[in-house]
Formats: C-alpha cells, sequence, structure tokens
C-alpha cells in the first residue's frame, strides 16, 4: 500500500551530490588494498635492506684523523627547531598514515575491531592535525636553508667522485654536499606535493588539483607528446578524491624511503653526523673532512674555534 511508505528523504549537498553513480570506485579501493600497499611496503622493506647491505659493506663512516676535539656551531636553535618540528611531525604522520592504510588488514585481526577502531580514530585525529606541523616546518627549513641548496659547481665534482662514499676523503663542500640537496630538494619537492595532496583530502572536494593539472596539460600538449593523444580531464569529484589520495600515499612512500635512508646517515651511517642537530655544534675535524669549505669560512670568520670537549682517545 502507498500510503504505508515512509516519508523517506536523503539530502546530500556539495559537488559530488551531482554524482549518484560513479564506476571508478571499484578499481581505486582495489588498487588502494592491493599494488599501493605491496609496492609502498617493498619500496620501504627494500629501503631498509639496502641500508643494511650498505653497513655491511662500508660500516660505520668514521672521521678518519679523528675528533679535533674542538666544536665549531653548525646549527643555530632555530634551525634545528625548524629541523625537529619537520622530523618529528613526519615521523608522526608516517606511522598514522601507514595505520590508516593497512591497520585494517593487518591490526585487526591482531587486536580485534573494537580496539582498531580507537586507534584509527585517534591515529586520524593524529594524522589531521600533526599536518599542519609538517606543512610550518616545511615552510622554516625550505626558506632557512635554501641558499645553502642552490646547486653549484663544487655539486658537479663531489657526484663525480661519489661523495668520497667509497675509498678515503671526502671532496670538498659547502654548508650542504650535493646529497644533503638531493634529501632537500626531495623533501622540499614531495613534502609540498604531498601537503598540497593532503589538504585536499582534509576539505573534500573543495580543493581540485588533478582536473585543472590534467587540463593544463593537455593544453601543453603534453599526453600528445607521448602518443596518448587528448586524455579525457573531466572528473566526478569522487574520482577527484580518489587521485588525490593515490598521489597522497604514492608521493608518502617515496619521501618515507628517501628518509629511512636520511635518518640511517645521519644517526648510525656517519660517525659525528647527530651532533649537528643534537647540540648544534659539531667537531672541527668531522667539519673539514665532510664540509671542508663551510668549516674553513666558519673559522676564518669566528677566528679560533671556541674549545670543546677534550680530544677522544
Ligand atoms: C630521527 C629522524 C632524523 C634524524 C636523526 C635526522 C638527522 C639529521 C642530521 C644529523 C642532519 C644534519 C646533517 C649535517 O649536519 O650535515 C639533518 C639534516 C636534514 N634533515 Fe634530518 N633527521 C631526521 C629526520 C628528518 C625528517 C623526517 C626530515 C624531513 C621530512 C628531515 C629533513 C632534513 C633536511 C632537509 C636536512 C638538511 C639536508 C641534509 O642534511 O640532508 N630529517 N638531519
Amino acid at each position: 500500500r502507498a500510503d504505508a511508505l515512509p516519508d523517506a528523504r536523503a539530502s546530500n549537498r556539495g559537488p559530488a551530490a551531482k554524482v549518484l553513480m560513479q564506476d571508478g570506485g571499484m578499481w581505486w579501493l582495489n588498487f588502494r588494498h592491493g599494488p599501493l600497499l605491496t609496492y609502498g611496503s617493498l619500496l620501504l622493506g627494500v629501503t631498509v635492506v639496502l641500508m643494511a647491505i650498505f653497513y655491511l659493506i662500508r660500516g660505520r663512516i668514521r672521521i678518519e684523523h679523528g675528533r679535533a676535539g674542538i666544536t665549531i656551531e653548525r646549527f643555530k636553535f632555530i634551525e634545528r627547531f625548524g629541523h625537529w618540528l619537520i622530523a618529528s611531525s613526519f615521523i608522526l604522520l608516517a606511522i598514522t598514515g601507514l595505520l590508516s592504510l593497512a591497520g585494517r588488514k593487518l591490526l585487526i585481526p591482531l587486536f580485534g575491531h573494537e580496539a582498531f577502531s580507537t586507534f584509527a580514530i585517534a591515529g586520524k585525529w593524529i594524522h589531521n592535525n600533526v599536518s599542519w606541523a609538517f606543512m610550518l616546518g616545511l615552510v622554516m627549513v625550505f626558506v632557512m636553508w635554501i641558499v645553502h641548496n642552490l646547486p653549484d659547481r663544487t655539486d658537479i665534482n663531489w657526484i663525480l667522485k661519489g661523495g668520497g662514499i667509497f675509498g678515503k676523503g671526502h671532496p670538498p663542500a659547502k654548508k650542504f654536499n650535493a646529497g644533503q640537496k638531493l634529501i632537500f630538494w626531495a623533501v622540499i619537492i614531495l613534502g609540498t606535493s604531498i601537503s598540497v595532496s593532503g589538504i585536499s583530502l582534509l576539505f573534500p572536494f573543495e580543493l581540485t588539483m588533478f582536473e585543472p593539472t590534467l587540463a593544463l596539460l593537455n593544453d601543453m600538449g603534453v599526453p600528445q607528446l607521448l602518443g596518448l593523444g587528448t586524455i579525457d580531464a573531466t572528473l566526478t569529484p569522487q574520482e577527484e578524491m580518489q587521485y588525490a589520495q593515490l598521489w597522497h600515499a604514492v608521493i608518502s612512500f617515496v619521501l618515507m624511503a628517501v628518509i629511512i635512508a636520511h635518518i640511517y646517515i645521519g644517526t648510525l651511517g656517519m660517525e659525528g653526523a647527530f651532533e649537528a642537530m643534537g647540540s648544534g655544534d659539531v667537531d672541527l675535524e668531522w667539519a673539514r673532512e665532510h664540509h671542508s669549505i663551510w668549516a674553513d669560512e666558519v673559522v676564518a670568520k669566528q677566528g679560533k674555534p671556541a674549545s670543546g670537549t677534550q680530544p677522544a682517545e
């Protein structure tokens, strides 16, 4: 009987309301749970294994001539603050991001639905809010260090000599060597891309990234150049969000791999490196071996370096 039907209405506002059905969803869901997770974790695993192999072959990069026992200032408090802000927030974002990507698959079987729900809610809250700290750290690091990361002639020599990773002696370098400049630009470019796609996910359907980018690529003739013809740049609002999610995750995996290598070299991989970001002061001999041009400049500016720790045995 028609009069027995409930007076049910549904309302759905926003750009997604105009799309009642879209068939891109299953492809995205399968990709997210399948190849994205598989290849993403493979990338991180391979990076860890490569670091372990590198450690076994090369060992810890030592201060060749031993510590001078005198320190010079490498990073001011504000530089270390910016670094640790981006570092701690990135690590939290990586953990909570992986939790939201793989948690259902990995944690529900271990802890059950109830406990996982608490983890997932807390993880999402941390991820959404800590993202601002990451973006602030990114801007700070960019502003403070860009002048030291512009490519110059010393980088060519440094790269040609492989940074002195194998064998004795390290090629001359300014405040940052070519390897570190690569890390810096990876953090800035990939970090910005992760931030923009993250904002698009944080405010669903409000910031469209892919439709204008695809249209721009079409206008520039890029797909035509690759023999793909003009690509369809009209995306449903849901497709826009799906691409934003995939992009956010893929680029994050790449940056996580870069950062695993960075953390290795800043801690276990190289004697004397951690102090730079710990206390802000480094041993003069370390500075001369790894950043000779910068070390000479600092000594010339400051005169005789302030006496620091006693020479190590
Ligand atoms: C536990 C984690 C980390 C440790 C132990 C660490 C350690 C260090 C150290 C010791 C330096 C100074 C190197 C020098 O004096 O020449 C440095 C520099 C730097 N760090 Fe980190 N870091 C960590 C995490 C991160 C993260 C998560 C990011 C970015 C997402 C980051 C970005 C940078 C950048 C851009 C530099 C300057 C370029 C370079 O030295 O490679 N760091 N880090």
